[in-house]
């Protein structure tokens, strides 16, 4: 294909930052513009390698910027968007769900406006499969499924799918949404669970597993998600939405258990704590759209992507420590302080 020019929003994130390296080493012509806020989960150093590629370049700032997006947009003339800039940990928006409507909702919206009008071929919204809300086994959810969220952030990201499908509907800008299952790879922020049991394993410190840790997900390695992307954005059909699964599910028990295997550490480790409010039971994606439509399959099966994920976290020791120190440690401490030592005292 003739090079193109992507803006990526959040690409010093988690998928983000897997992504943006994913595509300048696969399509290394194509033109990529990171417009990240830096939030306390944005991390340049995610990204260090790409900063001097002739075809990467960083902008700072926020996408419900309107004068910014607007003049970005003028600037750069895309042909593509991928919008992952998000509020995207469902505890924090427990504490507080006003970031998480101006960045997801408000933020997706000021970006399909920049859009328009401005000769965008594909605006590709990541979304996520908790849009979809709990479901019972043996069900999985479909593009079909009725949007139930649960958590602000879910309820969050539902609205943004349903923003981007209205200006679809209503002003015929080419949109797909993609609504992937759990990540899993280097670089993910030590709030969620792969990463924070890693890191606290190897600190031989408590894993804080909620409730029963009999809860469902579904986990995908990063890569695998990014693949699908790449197909997504060259092959996909503009007003569809693809689920994006690797039919991996597991409890959080279980995925605990083979951290603990694989690294050598004691189960003695593992604390069940006080739930997380409103926690949604289980979700299990069925991806056979992107399968049968686009040829799709996921590469990487768990025990190989957990693998490498551990070995990433070990190599990147100075990573994670910095990442959890500062900000992290009063999060900490408001997340688990109390849960803690209630588990201790039985
Ligand atoms: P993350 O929290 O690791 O990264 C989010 C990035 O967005 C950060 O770099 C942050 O600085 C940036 N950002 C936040 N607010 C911004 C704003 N207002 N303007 C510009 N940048 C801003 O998130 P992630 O786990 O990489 O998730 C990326 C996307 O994928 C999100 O939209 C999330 O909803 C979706 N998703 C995540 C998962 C998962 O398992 N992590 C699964 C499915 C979908
Ligand atoms: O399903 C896709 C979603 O996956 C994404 O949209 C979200 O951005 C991403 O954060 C993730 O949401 P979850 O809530 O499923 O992920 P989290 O890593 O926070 O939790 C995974 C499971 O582990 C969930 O059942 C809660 C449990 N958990 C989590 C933490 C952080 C624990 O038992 N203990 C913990 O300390």
């Amino acid at each position: 294909m003739e090079q193109r020019r992507i803006l990526v929003t959040g690409g010093c994130g988690f998928i983000g930052s897997n992504f943006i390296r994913y595509m300048l080493l696969k399509h290394p012509r194509y033109r990529i513009v990171n417009l990240d806020k830096l939030t306390y989960a944005g991390n340049l150093e995610n990204l260090s390698d790409l900063e001097t590629h002739p075809n990467y370049r960083f902008v700072k700032g926020d996408i419900a910027d309107r004068a910014l997006v607007a003049g970005l947009m003028a600037e750069e003339k895309f042909h593509w968007v991928v919008n992952f800039a998000a509020e995207s940990h469902v505890d924090r928006s427990i504490e507080d769900p006003a970031p998480f409507l101006h960045t997801n909702v408000l933020g997706t919206q000021v970006l399909l406006e920049g859009a328009r009008g401005t000769g965008v071929e594909l605006f590709l919204q990541v979304s996520t499969d908790e849009v979809y809300g709990s479901l019972p086994p043996p069900g999985r959810f479909t593009e079909e499924s009725p949007l139930r969220p649960s958590s602000p952030y879910a309820a969050s990201k539902a609205a943004a799918d349903l923003m981007v499908a209205a200006y679809w509907r209503t002003y015929g800008l080419p949109v797909v949404i993609t609504r992937s299952s759990n990540n899993y790879g280097p670089y993910q922020f030590p709030e969620k669970l792969i990463p924070l049991m890693i890191s606290n394993a190897l600190e031989d410190k408590e894993l804080p597993l909620y409730g029963d840790g009999l809860y469902v997900r579904d986990w995908i390695y990063v890569e695998d998600h990014c693949r699908a992307l790449d197909l997504i954005l060259h092959r996909g059909k503009p007003g569809e939405t693809y689920n994006i699964g690797a039919e991996n599910e597991r409890t959080n028990l279980e995925v605990v258990e083979i951290i603990l295997r694989l690294l050598g550490k004691p189960r003695s480790l593992i604390r069940f704590v006080q739930d997380r409010p409103g926690h949604d039971r289980r979700y299990a994606i069925d991806p056979s759209k992107l399968r049968e439509e686009l040829g799709w399959h996921p590469e990487t099966d768990f025990e190989t992507g957990l693998n490498r994920t551990i070995k990433w976290y070990v190599e990147n020791e100075n990573w994670w420590r910095r990442v959890k120190s500062g900000e992290y440690l009063a999060y900490y401490e408001r997340m688990y302080g109390d849960r803690l030592r209630k588990a201790e005292q039985g």
